[in-house]
């Protein structure tokens, strides 16, 4: 079910090049830098063929060699996911997503959720966009019993992780109380990841020390997320859970699609979100995407606009403009989604996140007036969740605001979007806008799986396999060979 009011729209307006007028230096530049509104027609008919190719991979059993590897799996995943709840409840897996999070939630005070590239980013980007900004500085509560989160297994960042640990370790002193108990969410789907093993292996080992070797915290507070088979999934039988309490991520979902399974799904129940709302958003931008024409069809018409500026305009870098500070880590998980789905045999946009108002003190100067590189996707959210603040009247007015004293700070956020789009227009930059009517998980639902669908859909326009990242394995061969090779003792010893 979506309600009208709160659907997401794509408008791309600005980018088609107006009319031929008499010759003047602007009219030829936006020629140059703008999308013919001809050549869309053109598009549409490629775009139906993508669409029924997309929806027809979602039944294809035995892929042929030229499709693989294949993982359709997430377009369908929140409409089954939700379905099978209304069927079974509590023995579904989005039941289990509930009972586990209800057990975290209950028995813990801090969660600390380990992973990497598309095993975290979604999470993150769920807990910035949807919690309270300073979650975890609330008092317990203002945080109604949602326990404080952080990220880790993300890297092999000495410091950070001491950092965690020290201050688990003095915050925690007592695995008596609830509110000094810490629990783990662990997401790896292969179970090969280093950054991600090498951390559980020592949060694992803390938390053996705090609850004690034998205890059943381990077994309560710690949560495998992973795939049907793998390192992790043994290690998590190894250690004695039990199916039932480990969360499975579908073998036809690759990681950077994941984020509508337990990979996301757990982390944002922990956080007390509404992940059934998040799956009927996703649900619903699956069905416009399979169901709709091109003219109400925000995924086709991403994938095209972003597709022809990339290939026939040359605009290779595609920036996502976030226009608040909450949005900043989906424009991360949308680097990771666009950069491992097509930067691939040499081709491929390259995503860049601006966070607005803020970059424009920065990144600004170079969007405004430097290299013809770049279109740019600006992600809007009409309507803030709190009431506006008004500037205010002071008496003093050496700042000159009391001009503008009853505008609130939306307003000023408004003025800033329209002044910038209109100085991007005036030089022939490309500018689009992906609106969110509010901040919501059934907009964040709608909007990660429009991206999702679109970088498949713009994959299959460029002929590029958006499933798999080959990419990613040299690094991890040449870390692995020269770890192998060294004597095992610590650096510096
Ligand atoms: O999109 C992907 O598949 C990757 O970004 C993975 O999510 C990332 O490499 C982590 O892999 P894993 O979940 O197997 O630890």
């Amino acid at each position: 079910m979506q309600l009208p009011d709160e659907a997401l729209e794509y408008n791309y307006q600005r980018l088609l090049a107006p009319p031929p007028e008499p010759w003047t230096p602007l009219a030829e530049l936006q020629a140059q830098n703008f999308l013919p509104p001809d050549r869309l027609e053109p598009a549409r008919q490629a775009l139906e063929r993508v669409r029924g190719q997309v929806a027809a991979e979602r039944s294809l059993q035995n892929p042929p060699p030229r499709l693989q590897p294949l993982q359709p799996g997430f377009i369908d995943l929140p409409q089954q996911m939700l379905d099978a709840y209304r069927r079974k409840g509590d023995a579904s897996e989005l039941g289990k997503v509930n009972r586990l999070a209800t057990r975290l939630r209950e028995n813990c005070d801090r969660v600390v959720v380990l992973g990497i590239g598309g095993s975290y980013i979604g999470a993150k980007a769920l807990f910035d966009a949807l919690c309270h900004t300073y979650h975890n500085e609330l008092p317990p509560k203002m945080r109604m019993g949602k326990p404080r989160m952080y990220f880790e297994g993300n890297g092999f960042d000495n410091d950070t992780l001491t950092d965690l640990l020290e201050l688990l370790d003095n915050t925690c002193v007592d695995p008596e109380l609830p509110e000094e108990r810490w629990g783990v969410v662990v997401v790896s789907k292969s179970g090969g990841t280093l950054e991600t093993a090498a951390a559980y292996r020592v949060v694992r080992a803390e938390a053996a020390k705090y609850y004690g070797p034998k205890s059943d915290w381990l077994k309560k507070l710690i949560v495998p997320v992973t795939g049907p088979k793998g390192r992790l999934r043994d290690l998590a039988r190894a250690e004695g859970f039990s199916e039932d309490d480990t969360l499975t991520i579908p073998d036809d979902i690759g990681g950077r699609y994941s984020v509508f399974t337990p990979v996301g799904l757990l982390p944002a129940a922990v956080m007390g979100l509404d992940v059934r709302a998040l799956l009927l958003g996703a649900a619903a931008m699956s069905k416009r995407f399979l169901e709709e024409p091109f003219d109400k069809n925000p995924v086709l018409q991403y994938a095209a606009i972003n597709h022809l500026m990339n290939v026939e305009h040359r605009k290779t870098i595609r920036v996502l403009t976030v226009w608040s500070k909450k949005l900043e880590a989906v424009g991360l998980w949308y680097d990771q989604l666009l950069s491992e789905s097509l930067g691939k045999v040499g081709r491929g946009p390259t995503p860049v996140t601006a966070v607005c108002t803020r970059d424009l003190h920065s990144r600004g100067q170079q969007h405004q007036d430097g290299a013809r590189d770049k279109i740019i996707n600006n992600l809007y959210v009409r309507n803030p969740k709190h009431p506006p603040i008004p500037v205010g009247m002071s008496d003093r007015n050496e700042d000159g605001l009391n001009e503008i004293s009853r505008k609130t700070f939306p307003d000023l956020l408004e003025a800033a979007f329209q002044g910038t789009n209109q100085a991007y227009q005036e030089a022939a930059r490309p500018t689009a806008d992906i609106v969110l009517p509010s901040l919501t998980e059934h907009t964040m639902g709608q909007l990660m799986q429009m991206l999702m669908l679109a970088t498949v859909v713009e994959g299959r326009l460029a002929n590029i396999n958006p499933y798999g990242q080959p990419g990613v394995e040299a690094y991890k061969r040449n870390m692995m060979a020269i770890l192998k090779a060294t004597p095992n003792v610590p650096k510096g010893a």
